[in-house]
This record gives C-alpha cells, structure tokens and sequence, in this order.
C-alpha cells in the first residue's frame, strides 16, 4: 500500500531475524549478556533506573542493570505476584497464598507452558539457574515406553472420533466431512497447511545474513498487509471448505482474519518437529530465579498512570489497587533518569505520557490489535488418561459392582458418580448432591464411550468449544497419582466465548467437553478443584499478547522498540516473538544494553 517507508520492511525483516543494522545476529550478544552480565567497555556512569512492570522482560532487564551498579526500581501494579503472564497456579505461588487444587503436589500452567529448544536466550537462562525440566510432550508417548511416540489422542471433528494416527492413515475420515475434494480429499490438515505456506517459506529457506533479510523483506512485501485466510485463499488457491479443515485441525480458523505473518511464523514453532521443554514445579521457577536477586528492588501494587519527563528526569506517578477504585490507597511517585517500560501497549493506552509520546508510538499503542486466550484447568485424582480398559475395569468396579459394564453400555445416565472414585475422597474432597445435579445438564447426553487414551502426554482437538486440550506436566509425579487436564485451550473468538462466562461457570461446561472427546467415565475422578485465566480480561496483561491486523508489522512495528528520550520500551509485544518468553528476553537486554552503554 502507499505511504509505507520502504525502510519498515528492512526494519522489520531485521527484527524478525534478530539481526543489528549490518545484517549481523544480536543473539551472540545477547547471550553474553545473559551469561556473563552486561560488558563493561562503553558503560556510562551509574543511573537511577526504573522499570515498569515485572514481568520475564522487567525482571531481566533489572537484574542485569543491578548487577554493574545501576540503582534500580522496578514498578508493579500486582499486589501479591509478579511474573506477569507467566503464571503458575501452585500452592503459595500467589492469590493469597490459597492452595488452588485437592492435591498440594499439582501445579497447572496459566499462562506459559511449552519452552522451545530453539528459543536461545531462554535456554540460557534455564541454564544458567539450573532449573529442572522434563520434555513437553506435544504429541503423546507410550505409558510404558516413553521415547515412543503413540500419537494416540483423539481428534473429535464434525461427529466423526478417531485416533490422531488413524487420521495420519486415512485423512478422508475427517476431510469428507468437511467436503474437501480433489487431491487434499486424502491428505491430512497437517500436510495441506505445509504445501500451502511453501511459496513464502521458499522466499527464506536455506538463506543467511543479508541474503536471509532480503527474504523477509519479500515475504513482507507480498504478504505483510494480508491476513492468513486471503493468503490460503490467493496464494495457496484453498476452497473454503479446506480452509475450515486446516483451521478446524491446525488451530487457525479463530485467526484467520489476523495476520499472516503471526501464523505463518507460529505455525513454523508449534509444530510436533519442535523439541519443547517445561519447567519442574511450573514455568514460575523461572520468575523465582529471576525475582530473587532483585526482590529488595520491586515495589508491587504500584500501577504506573502517567509518566513524565522533564529536568533531565522521569517520574513514575503510580497508583495502590484500592486508588484505581476511589476508596484510598496510596498514590506514589518514582523518579529517575531512565525507564524501560514493558507494560503490554493494550495497558500502555490507559498510562497518560506528558509531553506526549511521538505520533508513531502513540498510534501503535492506541491500534496494536490484542488477541484472546483463555484456559480451563480441571483436575483429577488419578491419570486416567494413561490408564489401560484393565485399569478402568477395575477402577470403576471399585466404586460400584458392574460399573465398568454400565458405563461401557451408556447406561449411566446422569452426574450421580462425579467424583466417586476413593481417590477423591482420599484427598478430602466430597462432591456435594447439588453439583452432580446440576452437572446432569451439562454432562454429554449420546455417546459411545471411546476406548482408554492409553497415552502419556500430547493434545487432542475437538471443535467443541473445548478446541484444545492438553495434559499438564505429563509426566509421572513423585507423590502423585493424580493431574491436571488443560481441558481448553483457545484464542481469538473461540477464547471470547468463555469470556463471557465468571470463572466458576467455565469449570462444567470445561468437564462435559473433555467427556465428549475421552468418555463420560472420567468424572469419577474429578476433584471439582479448577483453574481458569481469561487473558483479556486479565487486569495486568489486557490481553493475551500482540497479535496483529494484516499489515500491522510494517506500518506499526517499526515505532515499537524505539527509545523516546530517557524513555524505553521493552517486553514481548516490542519483539517479532509476542506471546513467547523469549521475545522479553530479547528486549530486556536490548534494553538494559541501551541504558547502559547509551
Ligand atoms: P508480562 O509477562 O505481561 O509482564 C508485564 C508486567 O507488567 C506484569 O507483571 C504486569 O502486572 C505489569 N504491569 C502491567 N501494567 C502495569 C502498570 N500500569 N504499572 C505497573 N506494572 C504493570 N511463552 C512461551 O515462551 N511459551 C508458552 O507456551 C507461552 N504460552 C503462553 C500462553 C498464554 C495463554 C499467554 C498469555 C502467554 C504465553 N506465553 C508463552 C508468553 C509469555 O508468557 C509472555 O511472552 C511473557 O510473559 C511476556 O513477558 P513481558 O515481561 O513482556 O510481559
Ligand atoms: N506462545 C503461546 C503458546 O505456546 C501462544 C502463541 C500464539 N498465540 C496466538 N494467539 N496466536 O501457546
């Protein structure tokens, strides 16, 4: 379109890739950075710095100004938590210190879960703090052979119930329903979406260094102001009705309108050819090692409303919890000669900057487009994912004399045993008589219950309103029978349709859906203790994170990591990874760097 810099899509082509005005990769930097702490060759005096927020970008950014002498305060407006969307719902993590489920053992992902190996800085960092991991498992493995891939989970499409890998064998199952015909009729969503992002990804593969640039420079150029859906449509040349199955399948239909460039670069990740890790005891391990050698440094329950400049200085004016609602609370103000602020921009629009902000980063702020996520996190008493039929036999025979029979035969026909299982018990939970009432009405009335997952790990799709559902933390835990069930995960339009709903209605709806997909019978381990997080409606991150409109990148991006004065802009939305730990790693150094050296 007109009015574009042609420079943008250098800037962002560069951004992208990580790479500095020459072309050359600011990863090794980065790195150094991060393992051996901020060099001392160009270091300016020390400065009073202040940093909004405290989040992995705030905390990092002030832990490596701490430690070369710069006096440092971080602003942030939680009053017990800091982490920001990393988020672990774990025994004293936070919310008052409340145990959130039955079992004190389990911990459940809000926010991030899935650290890819490929994610350098992140790495590092897990590292350098030696913090324990296992692999997270994408696709799911053999219970008794966990270097074996089952690719057992369901898919649970258009009524038709099948096995991932018997989608693999015969994609027509699942494409007839749709009406796919011709040549994609027999191959699966997976494959489809491959061939159909082939002409962009040819305009970047193999290349490096400049020659790597120019590639995304062209990428942008053709597709930078389209969205994903006109891209399959104009380029790949899918009908609509493949379109709906790889969206259905790949996790897309809710961003299709969004920008190509998100997806095509998200889709490239979370991709089961990724090796992803999670942390033992939740990914907030990594906000612990952060917070601690910088804890006498953060001021919680300090929301920033406005910040100015002046006098060679900036003031933070901040606000208590109790103030934003008129009834008192403390009003305070920090001063300094620097700020690196890593508020997400949909916050960002309700700061006042006095004197204003440029025209380009006052536009980003007020249009940067935010997306939606939302999860519901149910939890049991036992892994009955993992279980054989053997297993259920004598499990729910336990309970009651033949009930493995009745439930195979479809005969248990309302909510009576939610939770009946001993284990539930054992863990002092008793499910009260008006919550299997009122969970009849949810409970998913024809079905033929399917045969045992049998699987450790991994995801399954479901176009209910569910869509994914992944297993927490997958594997075996020291002391524990039991685990928690992602039972959805959404974004965009499909995360708004639990929005709509206070966090305690989510929790049955949440259980019927993962029945539909795995059988009613799991319920008699249900513990009734649940979890959910709407990220738009999530009064610290105002949203999942920047996800943008067609086009955005070019015309928005390049005004977003811009320093303005004394003032800088750090946190994941001011890289090309938003939505990843990794893209605030990035701009926490990037920015620590700047104050130090500039
Ligand atoms: P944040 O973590 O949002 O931190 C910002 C901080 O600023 C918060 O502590 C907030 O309270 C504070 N703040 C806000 N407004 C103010 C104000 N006015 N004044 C003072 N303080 C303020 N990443 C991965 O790598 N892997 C994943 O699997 C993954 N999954 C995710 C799933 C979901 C649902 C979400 C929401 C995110 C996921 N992420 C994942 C992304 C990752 O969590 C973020 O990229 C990362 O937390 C961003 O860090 P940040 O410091 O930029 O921002
Ligand atoms: N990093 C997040 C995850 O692993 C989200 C990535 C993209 N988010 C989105 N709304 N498109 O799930």
């Amino acid at each position: 379109p007109p009015g574009i810099d042609p420079a943008a899509y250098t800037t962002v082509a560069r951004a992208i890739v990580v790479f500095d005005k020459n072309d050359k990769p600011l990863v090794p930097s980065y790195l150094k950075a991060i393992e051996s702490g901020l060099p001392s060759s160009g270091a300016k005096a020390s400065k009073r710095v202040l940093i909004v927020g405290a989040g992995p970008a705030g905390l990092l950014a002030a832990d490596l100004l701490n430690r070369v002498g710069h006096d440092v305060v971080v602003i942030e407006a939680n009053d017990n938590r800091v982490g920001g969307r990393i988020k672990t719902f774990r025994k004293g993590g936070h919310e008052n210190g409340e145990q959130p489920f039955a079992d004190p053992l389990q911990y459940a992902e809000a926010g991030a879960m899935r650290l890819p190996e490929s994610h350098p800085l992140l790495m590092a960092l897990i590292e350098k703090f030696h913090l324990a991991r296992q692999e997270f498992l994408l696709v799911d493995v053999e219970v008794d052979n966990p270097a074996k891939r089952a690719n057992r989970t369901w898919m649970h499409i258009n009524g038709v119930h099948m096995r991932k890998a018997e989608y693999e064998e015969d994609p027509a199952k699942i494409n007839d329903t749709f009406g796919v015909t011709g040549p994609n009729r027999t191959r699966t969503a997976a494959a489809i979406l491959a061939d159909a992002l082939e002409p962009a990804h040819e305009l970047i593969r193999g290349k490096e260094g400049s020659a790597l640039v120019e590639g995304w420079v062209k990428v942008l150029k053709r597709y930078g102001h389209w969205s994903m859906y006109r891209y399959l449509t104009e380029v790949a040349g899918l009908d609509t009705r493949t379109i709906d199955l790889v969206g259905t399948v790949q996790n897309l239909t809710s961003r299709l309108h969004l920008s190509f460039l998100h997806s095509f670069l998200g889709s490239a990740l979370i991709d089961p050819k990724t090796k992803f890790w999670e942390l033992k005891g939740g990914t907030a391990k990594l906000v612990d090692a952060l917070y601690a050698p910088v804890k006498g440094k953060v001021r919680l329950d300090r929301r920033a409303v406005r910040i100015e400049r002046g006098d060679g200085k900036v003031r933070v004016h901040t606000v208590s919890e109790d103030c934003q609602t008129g009834k008192g609370g403390a009003t305070e103000v920090f001063e300094g000669d620097e700020v690196i602020v890593t508020v997400p921009f949909s916050g960002l629009r309700h700061v006042a900057f006095d004197p204003p902000l440029t025209y380009g980063k006052r536009r980003a702020i007020t249009e940067l487009h935010y997306d939606a996520a939302t999860k519901v996190l149910l939890e049991f008493s036992q892994r009955w994912w993992e279980f054989t039929e053997a297993q259920w036999e004598e499990a729910l025979n336990s309970i009651d004399d033949g009930l493995y029979t009745r439930y195979k035969k479809g005969q248990v026909r309302d909510g009576r045993y939610l939770g009946a299982h001993r284990t539930v018990r054992d863990l002092g939970v008793t499910v009260p008589g008006e919550l299997k009432e009122c969970f009849s009405a949810f409970r998913p009335a024809v079905l033929d219950d399917p045969a045992a997952a049998h699987v450790r790990g991994g995801g399954s799709v479901s176009d209910n309103a569910n869509r994914f559902m992944f297993f927490e933390h997958a594997h075996p835990m020291e002391g524990s029978d039991g685990g928690i069930i992602l039972a959805s995960y959404s974004w965009s339009d499909d995360a708004l349709k639990w929005d709509a709903y206070a966090d305690e209605e989510r929790y049955l709806r949440a259980l019927a859906g993962v029945q539909a997909v795995f059988g009613r019978r799991c319920e008699v381990f249900f513990t009734t203790k649940c979890k959910t997080q709407s990220w738009m409606r999530d009064h610290y991150a105002y949203g999942e994170a920047s996800v943008l409109f067609p086009g955005q990148h070019t015309e928005l991006f390049p005004d977003i990591p811009t320093s303005e004065g004394p003032i800088h802009f750090a946190g994941c939305h001011t890289s090309i990874k938003p939505a990843w730990i990794e893209g605030a790693l990035e701009s926490a150094v990037r920015t620590a760097l700047r104050v130090h050296t500039g």
